[in-house]
């Protein structure tokens, strides 16, 4: 959950030198949100974690994941024999998911981790489904090229959200839709709380499942720490580019489905 400390107003009754701010003062400072790690070590990270990538997801989201990359791809609505590209497609789910969906699509999926891409080669093999090795901050795709853009778990990953998010406007055909599928911040505290118990979980079976990983799945808390809520997340989608048309909540909030236009 993002650190609700840092936004706690002492407000103008409260005494500086209180016994109480002292320990919110204290509190604040000890939690800080975590910063972004650099996009090498993001890369690196997913690499180290590609071969239990696929086994950690569907264990450990009770196959969920599938079904909210085929909601997303829904929501994406390509045009029957149009192009969808799959940002940050990592072993490839969203982009296979696509190309069922849609069969007659040029499906394409880029990511920068090598070995995660090495593990969505097979999967891929005979589905002409393109693959590409690319930073997604800076794509060597054509302006305009696509009618829908797809992005699950990705986003958050970013190095720089501004440049993802302003990257795919650019690659993005006028009228052509962006989804956004990422977890976000429950907006109720049962929901926050189970979350963040899912988490600890998560966490411990990565560690056995993977254990040269395990550090990565600290990660995955943090990163959705540091990520915008949906309001925020909404905002930012507006800025570069888009027009948001819904917001879709899944699993009591704790995921959030972004669908927007390209103006
Ligand atoms: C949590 S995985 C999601 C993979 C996939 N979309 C899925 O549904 O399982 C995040 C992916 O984002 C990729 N990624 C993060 N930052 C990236 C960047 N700047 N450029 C390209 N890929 C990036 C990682 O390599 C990783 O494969």
């Amino acid at each position: 959950m993002r650190n609700p400390g840092l936004h706690v107003n002492i407000g103008p009754a409260t005494h500086p030198h209180s016994c109480a701010a002292l320990i919110l003062m204290v509190l604040l400072k000890s939690t800080p949100k975590p910063a972004m790690p650099a996009a090498d070590d993001i890369r690196r990270m997913f690499d180290r974690i590609s071969p239990t990538y696929d086994l950690c997801n569907s264990l450990l989201s009770l196959g969920m994941d599938q079904r909210l990359r085929k909601l997303a791809v829904g929501l994406a609505r390509p045009p029957e024999d149009g192009r969808l590209l799959d940002v940050c497609t990592g072993t490839a789910d969203l982009a296979l998911a696509a190309r069922r969906m849609h069969p007659r699509a040029q499906v394409v999926g880029v990511d920068f981790a090598g070995q995660m891409l090495s593990k969505a080669q097979p999967k891929v093999a005979e589905k002409k489904i393109g693959l590409v090795q690319a930073n997604c901050l800076r794509l060597p795709l054509l302006d305009a090229t696509f009618d829908a853009i797809a992005i699950a778990w990705g986003l958050r990953n970013l190095a720089d959200l501004n440049a993802g998010l302003l990257e795919m406007a650019r690659v993005l055909r006028k009228g052509g839709r962006l989804v956004v599928l990422e977890f976000s911040e429950p907006r109720s505290a049962l929901p926050a709380r189970v979350l963040g118990a899912a988490f600890g979980l998560h966490s411990r079976l990565v560690g056995l499942i993977a254990p040269r990983g395990s550090k990565a799945y600290t990660y995955l808390p943090e990163s959705i720490d540091r990520f915008p809520s949906a309001d925020e997340l909404s905002s930012l989608i507006g800025e570069c580019g888009f027009e948001v048309e819904s917001v879709n909540r899944r699993v009591l909030g704790c995921i959030c489905v972004h669908v927007a236009v390209k103006l």
